[in-house]
């Protein structure tokens, strides 16, 4: 077989890297959705017998900590540089971020929490630095709107609930503060993230122009100031839940976040512009509401009612806004306007593995439930890989 000829490969290979680092997301994307078939698979390994033990830390920090922050890098990595007409991310910055979560990945897998929480404090210190080199910058075009005040209040609850995590499996601190550890990262992370990142995201996709830049106005230092007020009592209510307010915490959270996205992001109304994946993030964003409002209703069942905001709220969020970052970065803003049939089958997979994951609990078949669970999410994320990874190839 010959090889092609060295001059026809250099100018394609620097294309490609380029688009890479223009466009992360076409990277970190498809690696979330590998990692969180990780997690998920967990659940189906389990159920077939080919598995013969599970580990419910494993699933959650798996989804929460390699998978939602998969997504969530690749959308700052491509939405940070443009909103701030900033250089692209840096292939060093690039091959840094994409190791620490394959470390994670790993170190999880082998049940190796302190490698594995190293390696998730360490995502987002190099998030901070990628942050901080943007915005420190002299060329900066524009400054990040208000709510962004959210995402190092993110970063700061992440570092300090890997590092209890850590400290709480070396038994250098009781073990309640690996248990508000799990909270932070678990939940903290990710409600300050949708807040922040959904009030760029929302009015955007509902076809509204973007939320001003931070400092722009005195009206913006105080919307700045109630963000960073709304990340402070998302945390505080995570430590009300550790003393013991099984009800009180998940219910301030959920005030919270239906005030930062519903009234500030604009979801109190439908979306303002066709199209299937906008219909799913506006699902996505009330679900979350409202699975902490069914875990403080009845705490019994915790933890499936706390799978509508994981599976309705957080997964399908990070889908429809990853439709939306694809399908505008391809240049397809038609079929952002319709209802592309692998969408469609997405959300319906997802809600099929929410109900059965809230089944579960009732039944008195638990783990054949979850396996199914899990095996209708794979499949629903599995289509949307594939019609994700098609259309970038032929973009
Ligand atoms: C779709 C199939 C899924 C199934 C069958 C499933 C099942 C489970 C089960 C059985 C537990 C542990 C219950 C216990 O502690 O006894 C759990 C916990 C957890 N799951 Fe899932 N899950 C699924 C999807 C997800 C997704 C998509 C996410 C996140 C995006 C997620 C995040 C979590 C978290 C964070 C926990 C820990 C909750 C806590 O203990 O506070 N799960 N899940």
């Amino acid at each position: 077989m010959s090889s092609p000829p060295v001059a026809d490969l250099s100018p394609a290979s620097t294309a490609d890297i380029s688009v890479w680092r223009s466009e992360p997301f076409r990277f970190f994307f498809p690696l979330g959705v590998i990692l969180a078939w990780i997690g998920v698979g967990h659940w189906l390994l389990y159920a077939t017998g080919v598995a013969a033990t599970y580990s419910c830390m494993f699933h959650g920090l798996i989804q929460m900590q390699a998978f939602m922050m998969a997504f969530a890098i690749g959308f700052l990595l491509t939405a940070l540089p443009r909103r701030t007409q900033t250089q692209p991310v840096a292939r060093l910055e690039m091959t840094a971020l994409a190791t620490a979560l394959v470390v994670f990945a790993v170190a999880a897998l082998a049940e190796r929490w302190v490698i594995a929480e190293a390696a998730y404090a360490a995502l987002f210190a190099l998030l901070i630095e990628f942050a901080l080199r943007r915005f420190l910058t002299r060329g900066m075009g524009r400054r990040p709107p208000a709510a962004f005040v959210l995402l190092p209040i993110a970063a700061l609850i992440g570092i300090a609930g890997a590092a209890m995590i850590a400290a709480a499996e070396m038994n250098t601190l009781a073990p309640w503060t690996g248990h508000l550890g799990l909270l932070m990262v678990e939940q903290g992370v990710f409600l300050c993230l949708a807040v922040g990142v959904g009030s760029l995201v929302l009015p955007l996709m509902s076809g509204m122009p973007p939320p001003a830049d931070l400092g722009s106005s005195p009206r913006q230092t105080w919307k700045a100031v109630a963000y960073a007020s709304a990340g402070a009592a998302i945390l505080l209510s995570l430590i009300l839940e550790q003393l013991g307010f099984d009800r009180g915490g998940p219910l301030m959270r959920a005030l919270v976040v239906s005030l930062g996205l519903g009234l500030a992001g604009g979801a109190w109304r439908p979306p303002g512009k066709p199209g299937a994946h906008r219909k799913l993030v506006w699902l996505a964003v009330w679900m979350m509401p409202l699975g902490l409002l069914a875990s403080a209703i009845w705490p019994d069942y915790r933890v499936p009612a706390l799978h509508i905001l994981f599976i309705g709220g957080f997964s399908l969020m990070v889908f429809g806004v990853g439709t939306h970052v694809a399908l505008s970065h391809f240049n397809l803003e038609q079929l952002a306007l319709g209802k592309p049939s692998a969408v469609i089958f997405l959300g319906a997979a997802l809600l099929i593995a929410l109900l059965a994951r809230l089944a579960a609990d009732f039944s008195n078949t638990y783990f054949i439930h979850l396996g199914w669970a899990a095996g209708v999410w794979i499949l629903g994320s599995a289509v949307w890989l594939i019609f994700f990874c098609a259309k970038m190839l032929s973009s």
